[in-house]
């Protein structure tokens, strides 16, 4: 099965670095988008990333999402409303998929931080405990899929592990993801966890027991992040 995985495109930021790494590829049987697709809440600007993957893949596999904070709570509706046709939105949801025979669950988050940024703290109301409920409710949903899916996947935006902020300065792990989540793998060994946010990291691939975790930040990475599993 060809995935294909990328976060941080902060559109306009990246797209022409986008557009060039698109050129190269071929239609993948899954694209999972990991957050951070526009820039500043920017919701209009979601249809052209899609417009982008079209326009070089053409249609007719499924493209999986979870938000980013760069896609700002206030905005969501309205990026729903405008691409619900196009892409699955997953915001702490669970959908299944049924891929070249196999049933691929997929569960999308945006995932949590150990500590709220200063924004955060004063914009959302119990940021912690929302954090903290969106790490057991990411549990509780790979729980409810197990025996469903053939295979499942974790799609967030934060991290879930130090291992792929490597290169980042490792005291800022706190605003780049959550113990809690990687808690949460350890215990459920998801298949894979596909993450972004990390700009900077070295390291992108890492594994949590039998789980693969795969930083596809843009920005990080450098390009499309392609993965050929379960053949
Ligand atoms: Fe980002
Ligand atoms: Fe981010």
């Amino acid at each position: 099965m060809k995935i294909l995985a990328v976060g941080d495109i902060h559109y306009p930021r990246y797209a022409q670095e986008f557009k060039e790494a698109l050129s190269t590829l071929e239609r993948p049987d899954l694209f999972l988008l990991a957050g951070d697709m526009i820039n500043r809440g920017a919701a209009e600007e979601f249809p052209n990333v899609l417009d982008i993957i079209e326009s070089y893949l053409g249609k007719g596999f499924p493209i999986v999402g979870c938000f980013g904070n760069e896609e700002y709570s206030e905005v969501r509706k309205k990026i729903l409303s405008l691409v619900r046709k196009r892409i699955d939105i997953l915001d702490e949801q669970s959908k299944i998929y049924k891929i070249n025979g196999l049933k691929i669950g997929i569960i999308g988050t945006q995932g949590s931080l150990d500590k709220p940024t200063n924004w955060q703290r004063e914009n959302i109301p119990n940021i912690k405990k929302a954090f903290e409920r969106r790490a057991d409710r990411a549990s509780n949903l790979l729980r409810k899929i197990r025996k469903k899916a053939d295979r499942r996947i974790l799609l967030m935006h934060y991290s879930p592990c130090l291992e792929t902020c490597e290169g980042k300065d490792l005291r800022s792990f706190a605003w780049l993801g959550s113990k809690k989540f990687y808690a949460v793998v350890a215990s459920e060994q998801p298949d894979l966890v596909i993450h972004g946010h990390v700009h900077n990291s070295d390291v992108h691939a890492a594994m949590i027991g039998s789980t693969k975790v795969r930083n596809v930040a843009f920005p990080a990475v450098g390009k499309i992040t392609e993965l050929d599993l379960w053949t």
